[in-house]
This record gives structure tokens, sequence and C-alpha cells, in this order.
């Protein structure tokens, strides 16, 4: 999988160390999201005035959009330790007692795709943030006892790109639920502009301007953008312009407003194989032979909220938008006459 398509969390050890180095560490250099940064501001203030640990919080949004950098700054600014877990890992209910009794008091937990956790667990959970303790379950079967076990004050943050999958109970009791929006352009421009002043990279304002307006509303692409730019500057020996922008991007196969080959292969597959939809989300991922969880978290939100892309409850539909965009004529006459 190339790297500007795949907008998780990078697993490539290099790729880690540079989106960990450009990572904001206060609340004040966190560009955009100015309602999460006040809203996170005043729970943190709080905490500290009446010096207990912050309420839980629930960061929800796409994957890149900084639910990771936003926990670390949680710590940092409250100045407390931080501990990484995340709910793949977290797949017995005893992997979390673990995890929960070594923290120290006050530390943050930051539980990564925390609708990933077994079910065990999330129970577990529930008790563990509202009254800092567990039962622990010692025996099997008919001999089986619970021991209580009192655990030091913490502050859960959890991250999740699908809010929806979170039993209620559990949503409940996070204090405060961070909703992530997409960035606009402008914003997007300077969190370029600060990447490129840390890795050194000489970026002429239109360059920025051309990264941001092609970088899926998300802080992580345009960060992946801008170092396919300065390799494609130092390979080609040019300066990092608008020219070494464009032809970067066409050798990563995004497009002039930023759309990926998936996005495209999506929209594509709802416009010719399903002549616009609707059409379910499973089937539209067996025509793109994608997993239908990554497209419903990582290629439709933006779809969504560009315009291109309606969710209604008999499936996906291409707008008017989306058919201008590739170029086709829109079959309106054509849905209508198959919707009867
Ligand atoms: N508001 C922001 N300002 C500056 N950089 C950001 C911002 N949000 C995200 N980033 C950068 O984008 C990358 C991905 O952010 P991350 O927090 O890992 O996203 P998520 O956890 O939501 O997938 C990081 O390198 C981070 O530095
Ligand atoms: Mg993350």
């Amino acid at each position: 999988m190339d790297d500007l398509r795949d907008v998780g969390e990078p697993v490539d050890e290099t790729e880690l160390a540079i989106e960990g180095a450009l990572r904001p560490t206060s609340l004040a250099e966190f560009v955009g999201q100015h309602k999460v940064r006040g809203q996170l501001q005043l729970l943190l203030d709080a905490a500290r005035i009446q010096q207990r640990s912050p309420d839980h919080i629930l960061m929800s949004g796409p994957p890149g959009l900084g639910k990771t950098t936003l926990a670390m700054i949680v710590a940092h600014e409250s100045g407390r330790p931080l501990r990484l877990s995340s709910g793949p890992a977290i797949q017995h209910a005893g992997d979390l007692a673990a995890l929960l009794s070594s923290l120290t008091p006050g530390e943050v937990l930051f539980i990564d795709e925390v609708h990933r956790m077994a079910r065990s667990a999330e129970e577990m959970l529930y008790l563990a943030m509202e009254d800092f303790r567990i039962d622990i379950m010692v025996g099997k079967g008919a001999g089986a006892t619970s021991i209580p076990l009192d655990l030091a004050p913490f502050t859960l943050v959890g991250a999740t790109t699908r809010s929806g999958l979170l039993p209620n109970p559990l949503r409940d009791r996070f204090g405060f639920t961070a909703h992530l929006e997409f960035y606009e352009p402008a914003e997007l421009e300077r969190v370029v502009e600060r990447s490129a002043a840390m890795l050194g990279v000489d970026l002429p304002v239109s360059a920025r301007a051309e990264i941001a307006r092609r970088s899926r509303g998300t802080p992580r692409i345009a960060n992946r953008l801008l170092r396919r730019v300065r390799d494609y500057a130092v390979v080609h020996g040019g300066g990092a312009d608008a020219a070494a922008v464009a032809a970067a991007l066409e050798l990563y196969d995004v497009d002039a407003i930023g759309l990926d080959r998936l996005d495209r292969a999506v929209l594509d597959a709802i416009v010719h194989r399903f002549r616009g939809g609707p059409v379910g989300l499973s089937t539209l991922a067996v025509a793109v032979g994608e997993e239908a969880e990554t497209i419903e978290s990582v290629v439709e939100p933006y779809l969504v909220r560009i315009g291109f892309l309606g969710r209604t409850p008999r499936g996906r539909i291409a707008t008017p938008e989306a058919y201008a965009h590739l170029g086709v004529a829109h079959a309106d006459g054509a849905l209508r006459f198959d919707d009867l």
C-alpha cells in the first residue's frame, strides 16, 4: 500500500518517528479545531485549579485529524505521565486489569481504537472509569469469586474513528467527547508551513497552498504530501515549488482536489457499476476490493463532507457534484426510473 493512500497510523519506523517529531506538544501549537481546543482548555484548567485528574475524554473523528496528538497534549499540559495502549491489544479483561492496576496516581491512559476492545474488558472499564475500582474474577465455575481492587485515579483518553460502535454505557462515562472535524485549507497551510520549517524545506507560498488544497482536510496527509514533494525536489534538483507539488502528486495518484485512488475507485464504482446508487456498503466494498470498515471510516467521511457522496437508508449514492468531478454526465432520469 503506498503511503499517501494509507491514512491510518504509520507502520513504518521512520514514518512513525517523523510523525512523532512533527506533533505539536501544546494546545497553543495545535492548529485549527477551534472549538475542541477551547473545550479541552477549559477542562484542563478546571482540573488544575481543583487539583484533580481531568475528566475522561473521548476523541472522535476520521484518521489523521489529531486524536493521538491531542491525547499527548492532554498529558503534557496537565503535567501527567502518559501510558499508551490500544483496543486491539486488550483482548481479555485480564489485559485491562493488568494495565489499570499498574497505573500511577493521576496517570493519563490513552486507549487508541477504543471501539476494538474485548467486550469483557469494556464492562470492566465502566466500573474503573466511574469508581476507580475493578472486580477481579478468581477461579472458575462454582468456586469462582470476585475480588474488588481499588485503582489509583486516572484519566482515560479514548480515541475512535467509529464512535457509533461504542456501547452507550461506555460512551456515557466519558466526561467530554471531542469531535474532530476536517481542516480548512487555510488551517492546513499553517500545518504545512510549520512542518516545512521543522523539516528544513524551503516551500514557496503557492506550493504550500497547493499541498493544503490537496490533503483531504487531513494534517497527516498534508505532512506526507510535503515529504513526497521534498523527495521530488531532492531527486530532481529543483525547488519544492508548485510544479514539484503537481508532479509529485500526480506520481502518487492524488488528483486536483486531493482525492486518492481509493476515493476515486469508490465514486467510480457507484457511478458506473451501480448507476449512481443507492448501493449497500458491503456490496460497494466488494466492488472496490476493500474492507467495508475502511470505506466507511476512511473514504466516506471526506466524500460526504465535500458533498460527493450521500448516505441514504437504502445505500450510498453519488451526487451530481461527483459526476461532474469524474467528467460523467449525470444520469438523473435513469436513476429516477430505476427507483420506481
Ligand atoms: N491540529 C494539528 N496541528 C498540527 N499538526 C497536526 C494537527 N493534527 C494532526 N497533526 C499532525 O498530523 C499527524 C497525525 O496526527 P494524529 O494525532 O496521529 O492523528 P489521529 O490520531 O487522529 O489519526 C501528526 O504527525 C500530527 O503532527
Ligand atoms: Mg492516532
